[in-house]
């Protein structure tokens, strides 16, 4: 196992988290069970926050990219932190609204906002809505126009960097549902569209180049296609940019596939950005502009792990043996959807060699509903608690009741202490919405 600052073997050879030990909370809350590390969190913020502090004088704001995991604790905790967020629906704002998130630092994306999700981004008086489409800056500026109001919007403009985990490629063409693309001229025309209405104040743009990068040149070269295009906007249009969102993406931990970072160590990151900005801006005569960073997958994947409790076990000779758990693409789809990779742990029985290579499958009726596959595992038996690392990201937030399965709760775990922060669905949870029409009513 990779010793990660969030987890550690007890002296029972069992897993903690954030000073908790894995197999009591698997007891006391019921598996599957996603767990938080409270510290890991707020150290993620605080790194990337002291960096724009220490590095670019604070002119700037970090936005907890919070896709990854929403829920009206983890905004709290942003807020604790003194960074901003950013939301990609209603939803997610209604949550962040809900737990009393500034609205002023909220940052709205998505690359086809409906005109209620508008509507509700101008009532709360959010800090600034990212246009992706021409229709979209058509009805911001309609939307605030009826309210009298001027909204601050970026672009989201698309670079042509196509990046991978360890590598990039620049494209000229772009194929993306997202944003204005450099190279066929859109990102131009939408400047010139924006700059044009009444309502809406054109303070910037805004690229996300992708996520689990570790490349920090990937990150560099977006910026560099940023600002040269933000410095022919001036030349033509005499716009200035005032505002630059560099989007998140940056790698994390799932298995020793993947580099690992401790927490501090992605300040370099964040380094790299603002010493391109920096030099960029210098080259072309640019004033600095305000800077945002969106990290979401960095500051909370690592911070969770899942808890299940293994039962069948299928042996076929020669082909696989599967460990099936309690959970499965109800709570973990990113297997079925991307093949992503995991690294399970035996979690009463952490300081065993592994000594089989096993996959790991759900119980949804699903061949594909697998979360690990050909995993290393000391024998595993039924009964046993196995804990999936790495789960903090885009598992809670992408859950589903398929099978009619009940989404897991939430805890959070604090200097060893666990509460709820998403309370366990019940059956009727899952059937609250059901209706059953007059004439389908069983009458006898
Ligand atoms: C616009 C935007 N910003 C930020 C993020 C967060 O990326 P990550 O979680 O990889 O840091 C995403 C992820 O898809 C995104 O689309």
């Amino acid at each position: 196992m990779n010793e990660r600052e969030t987890l550690k073997i007890n002296e029972k050879g069992h897993l903690e988290i954030g000073g908790a030990d894995c197999v009591d909370l698997a007891s006391k809350f019921g598996t599957p069970l996603y767990v938080f590390d409270e510290a890991y969190i707020r150290k993620m913020m605080r790194v990337y926050r002291e960096t724009l502090a220490k590095k670019y004088d604070g002119n700037g704001l970090v936005l907890y990219a919070s896709k990854a995991f929403s829920c009206q604790a983890v905004y709290r905790i942003a807020d604790e932190e003194n960074i901003g967020i950013d939301v990609v629906s209603g939803g997610e704002l209604y949550t962040a609204l809900k737990a009393g998130f500034p609205a002023e630092k909220i940052y709205m994306h998505g690359n086809n906002k409906l005109d209620y999700e508008i509507g509700e981004a101008l009532d709360a008086g959010i800090g600034c809505i990212v246009a992706d489409a021409y229709s979209e800056i058509d009805k911001i500026d309609a939307e605030a126009a009826k309210r009298g109001k001027t909204q601050k919007i970026l672009l989201r403009i698309n670079p042509g960097v196509e990046a991978h985990t360890h590598a990039f490629v620049q494209t000229a063409t772009t194929d993306s549902k997202f944003g204005f693309s450099l190279a066929d001229g859109t990102a131009e025309s939408a400047t010139a569209y924006a700059l044009n209405k009444k309502h809406v104040r054109l303070e910037g743009y805004h690229c996300h180049i992708g996520s689990q990068i570790f490349e920090k040149q990937s990150f560099v070269i977006a910026v560099e296609k940023c600002i040269d295009f933000a410095a022919e906007m001036k030349q033509k249009y005499g716009f200035l940019l005032q505002t630059l969102n560099l989007g998140g993406g940056y790698g994390i931990w799932y298995t020793d596939e993947d580099k690992k970072i401790a927490p501090e160590g992605y300040a370099e990151y964040v380094e790299a950005l603002i010493e391109a900005v920096k030099a960029k801006a210098a080259e072309k005569g640019l004033s600095l502009p305000f800077l945002l960073i969106e990290p979401g997958r960095s500051i909370v994947g690592e911070a969770g792990i899942t808890l299940y409790t293994v039962g069948a076990i299928k042996d076929i000779p020669a082909v696989k043996k599967y460990i099936a758990v309690d959970g499965g693409m109800f709570d973990n789809p990113r297997y079925a959807l991307y093949q992503s990779k995991y690294t399970p742990v035996l979690a009463n029985r952490a300081d065993e060699e592994c000594t089989e290579i096993v996959t790991i499958a759900g119980k949804c009726c699903e061949s594909g509903d697998l979360i690990a596959v050909n995993v290393s595992l000391p024998k595993a038996e039924t009964g046993d608690i196995l804990a999936v690392l790495s789960t903090g990201a885009y598992n809670y937030s992408m859950a589903m009741n398929y099978n009619r399965n009940m989404i897991p709760p939430c805890i959070l775990v604090n200097a060893g202490k666990a509460e709820y922060i998403v309370k366990p669905q019940s059956y009727e949870d899952v059937n609250r919405n059901d209706v059953i029409p007059e004439r389908l009513k069983k009458t006898k």
